[in-house]
């Protein structure tokens, strides 16, 4: 018998005989056991009541089946074991049942012990998944919580060095300078990492808010890019904006955006040798030219996207080492960093790229890599956009 609060475990199947001597059993080892004699009910009881530990689940039933209530179970997110029972089961049923997340497979008739055996095994399975899952919250929570705490102190520390570097504390020499700018820019790619990491989690909880309001793209692209000068020179790299005549409005959110941007220049910074060329391109594209935009098969298309009547095409392109074709994807996700490495490479955690792709998709745009073999990278941005009507931003 169990000494503890009894566990609750659902028995469906549509063989009521069978159903009722599972679950007196069951009640004599001390589990609360209910029983459910078709799909929908069974579902129905699960997604509600959410606390049954362990389900046991006829797949030959009539309506929904044993397979079909697995598969809604897993797409809705239950943490209940599924021990699954057939009396007309295959290898091919069963290998297709664990795929979709169940726990274990009997084939009927069973022995009572022999079920109990499994219930035991998967409710251990449980509990250690549940921890696990735990013990991976707590980790990133307490990321987090160092990560954001951490920004005061280091913003507070680029504010005290700025105020040396500026002489205000007295004359300082051009080699002081620049030793004093490298720490504050080393600060500065701490700052982004984090701002990029706790972005992520806004996003993903759908707690970010975005102030978007219209800016004229080229006056915002030379604004952030002139940034990136003085590192370009410092770093021996040749970095040259190409902007058309023509200007348009784009609607995005002013912060972000120039985060968006400084981190496609700061990878081209970091991934380019010295001796390198950056350069950074924007220009104005009708419907008409949609098709000549070559966006590749795994940039997935927003819905209605194509529909917008003009877009603004913003490239930044460099000469660096490049991306692996079948790479090109997987950089967008969180964490992924590719082990080709200049000898200037500067750390980083493989978060850039997956806020950038978070943030254009607010803004209802795309990103993609491109890279031909041996040219270096090119990074692109579309963004819907309207031609300029003086009402923008500055
Ligand atoms: N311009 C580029 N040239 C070559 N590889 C690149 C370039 N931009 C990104 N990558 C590859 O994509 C990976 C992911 O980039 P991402 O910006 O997300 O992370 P990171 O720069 O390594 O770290 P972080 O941005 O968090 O400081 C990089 O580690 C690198 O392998
Ligand atoms: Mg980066």
């Amino acid at each position: 018998m169990l000494a503890h609060k009894p566990d609750k475990i659902l028995i469906v199947d549509d063989e009521e005989e069978i159903g009722q001597s599972l679950k007196m059993y069951l009640a004599s080892e001390g589990y609360a056991a209910t029983l459910a004699t078709n799909g929908s009910v069974a579902l129905d009881m699960l997604l509600t009541e959410k606390d049954h530990t362990v389900v046991l689940l006829d797949i030959n039933m009539p309506g929904l089946n044993g397979v079909t209530v697995l598969k809604r179970l897993h797409e809705a997110g239950s943490d209940a074991a599924v021990i699954m029972m057939s009396g007309h089961g295959s290898e091919e049923l069963a290998v297709e049942c664990m795929k979709n997340g169940a726990e274990d497979y009997l084939s009927k008739p069973f022995a009572l012990a022999d079920m109990l055996q499994r219930i035991e095994r998967a409710r251990t399975h449980r509990r250690e998944r549940a921890e696990k899952k735990q013990l991976q919250q707590e980790k990133e929570d307490f990321i987090l919580m160092l990560s954001h705490d951490m920004k005061n102190p280091l913003t507070a520390v680029i504010g005290s060095i700025d105020i040396i570097r500026e002489g205000c504390l007295g004359v300082i020499n051009e080699e002081q300078t620049e030793y004093l700018q490298s720490a504050i820019d080393s600060c500065n790619e701490v700052v982004t990492m984090i701002d990029n990491l706790l972005d992520i989690r806004k996003f993903e909880a759908g707690k970010i808010q975005m102030a978007v309001h219209p800016y004229n793209a080229h006056e915002l692209i030379s604004r952030i890019t002139n940034q990136f000068t003085r590192p370009a020179i410092h770093d021996g790299i040749e970095l040259s904006v190409d902007l058309e005549a023509a200007t348009s409005t784009i609607d995005v959110d002013k912060n972000s955006f120039t985060r968006v941007l400084g981190n496609l220049l700061g990878n081209a910074l970091k991934f380019t040798p010295e001796g390198g060329k950056i350069s950074v391109s924007c220009r104005c594209i009708s419907d008409m030219e949609a098709p000549t935009l070559r966006i590749p098969e795994y940039a997935a298309i927003p819905p209605d996207f194509l529909k917008n009547s003009c877009f603004v095409r913003l490239a930044v392109s460099d000469t660096g080492n490049g991306i692996p074709q079948d790479e090109l994807d997987r950089i967008f996700d969180r964490y992924t960093q590719l082990t080709q490495r200049t000898e200037r490479e500067r750390g980083g955690a493989g978060l850039g790229l997956a806020y950038c792709k978070l943030a254009v998709e607010s803004f209802h745009g795309m990103i993609w890599a491109e890279c031909e073999a041996g040219q270096g990278s090119k990074f692109v941005i579309l963004l819907p956009c309207r031609p300029d009507n003086g009402n923008c931003r500055s």
